[in-house]
């Protein structure tokens, strides 16, 4: 792989390799640190790993927060991960 770094030749045949791949994976983070501490609503979240689901999406979820986001839900981890790829 040719380096970011340095060269801005580099760039269009680095952006064609990252746009060719094929996605597999989607990550959540709940509560949301780039915005602004918001939280996914739990149907939100359900939704979210329903589509992709059906895409053949794994979903992930960084739950560095997810006890701030269930006080600030009211609701329990389980249910607010429980369509989460096991
Ligand atoms: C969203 C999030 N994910 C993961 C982590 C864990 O980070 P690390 O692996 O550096 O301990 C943190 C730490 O604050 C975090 O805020």
């Amino acid at each position: 792989m040719e380096s970011l770094v340095g060269s801005r030749s580099s760039l269009p045949s680095v952006r064609k390799s990252i746009t060719t791949r094929k996605t597999a994976l989607v990550c959540l983070e709940n509560s949301s640190n780039m915005a602004g501490g918001t939280v996914y609503p739990t149907a939100r979240v359900d939704e979210i790993c329903d589509r992709a689901h059906a895409l053949g999406l794994k979903v992930h979820l960084d739950g560095a927060r997810i006890f701030n986001a269930a006080t600030s839900l009211g609701d329990h981890v389980a249910n607010m991960t429980k369509k989460l790829t096991p």
